[in-house]
């Protein structure tokens, strides 16, 4: 806690994946996150809070946005809204834009440094820009490690896919599909446009992300020699998301097989068909960046 009021950054557990957490209100410890992830300055943190009371004070809620924070607050469920007039989020935090994305996450460990701090923290995925979130402790170590001051281990992250994210500005938007699904949100406040209309919204929809070094191969069916092969349902396999096909338990562990994967540094990693439906969109999303593909 000390740590954030003195600018520097922490390795912070959430329920989703690690973070790499900063001070809001400061533009040298956010500016210190960009550096320490390589990340592009024109695509805008997180901002995470303790409570609604705090996040009123950052952005102005309309009856959507309550509905939303109502259901699934504390937990992994990103809003983007219009800045509130004298939000304590910097600019820099913010990429520039009058918005700001907004969320109280659900572990223990940052729930206590959020009321401890008593500000809003930007936290990022505690990767390097590109490659994939860390879920365990080790990796986020291992990514961003040495830029931090302090780091907390909080255990394996039980989301393991980082948070579903809205933007709530004119037509409700899925800018980042998450396990907060789809059909959750459309039960609430109605349809959700696509992101890709309005790429300008989404500015971390970048193409390649969450990349493994090693190629990957998708809807595989099985390995190549060579390859490494992610499974998916009945079967043996070094690296199996879920033997019973639960689509929790493959999003848990779809990160650290991957990067399990690619330090035996396979030709290719050939990852077995997931479901489409429920949390399976959000699995999906991920795959298809760690492939390189547009989403
Ligand atoms: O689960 C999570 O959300 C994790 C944990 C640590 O909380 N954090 C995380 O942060 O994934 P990050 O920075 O890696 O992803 C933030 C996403 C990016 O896609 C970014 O473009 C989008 O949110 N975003 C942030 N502010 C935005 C804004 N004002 N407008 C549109 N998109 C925004
Ligand atoms: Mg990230």
């Amino acid at each position: 806690m000390q740590a954030l009021r003195d600018g520097g950054l922490v390795i912070l557990p959430t329920e989703t994946v690690y973070g790499l957490a900063g001070n809001a209100a400061d533009p040298v410890a956010v500016a210190a996150i960009f550096e320490a992830k390589g990340r592009p300055r024109f695509n805008p943190l997180i901002s995470h809070v303790a409570d609604l009371a705090m996040a009123e004070t950052l952005a102005v809620f309309d009856d959507r946005a309550r509905k939303l924070a109502e259901a699934f607050w504390p937990g992994p469920l990103t809003l983007v809204l219009p800045i509130a007039p004298d939000t304590a989020v910097c600019d820099l935090a913010r990429a520039g834009l009058d918005t700001v994305a907004l969320r109280i996450p659900a572990h223990p460990l940052a729930r206590q440094l959020l009321v401890a701090f008593g500000g809003p923290v930007v936290a990022p995925s505690a990767n390097r820009s590109g490659r994939p979130s860390p879920t365990i402790y080790a990796d986020a170590m291992e990514e961003t490690g040495d830029k931090v001051r302090a780091a907390l281990d909080g255990g394996p992250c039980e989301i393991g896919l980082e948070s579903t994210v809205v933007a709530l500005l004119d037509a409700p938007r899925l800018l980042r599909p998450g396990s907060v699904t789809r059909a959750q949100i459309e039960a609430l406040i109605g349809p959700l446009a696509e992101a890709d209309a309005d790429a300008k919204r989404s500015p971390g929809r970048l193409a390649r992300h969450y990349s493994p070094r090693a190629p990957v191969r998708l809807e595989a069916m099985g390995a190549e020699p060579g390859e490494a092969y992610l499974a998916f349902g009945p079967g043996a396999h070094r690296w199996n998301l879920s033997p019973t096909g639960d689509l929790r338990e493959a999003a848990a562990r779809l990160f650290a097989y991957l990067r399990e994967a690619d330090r035996t540094d396979p030709s290719a990693i050939a990852v077995a068909p997931i479901p489409r439906e429920g949390l399976g969109e959000a699995i999906n999303d991920r795959l298809k960046r760690a492939a390189g593909f547009v989403g």
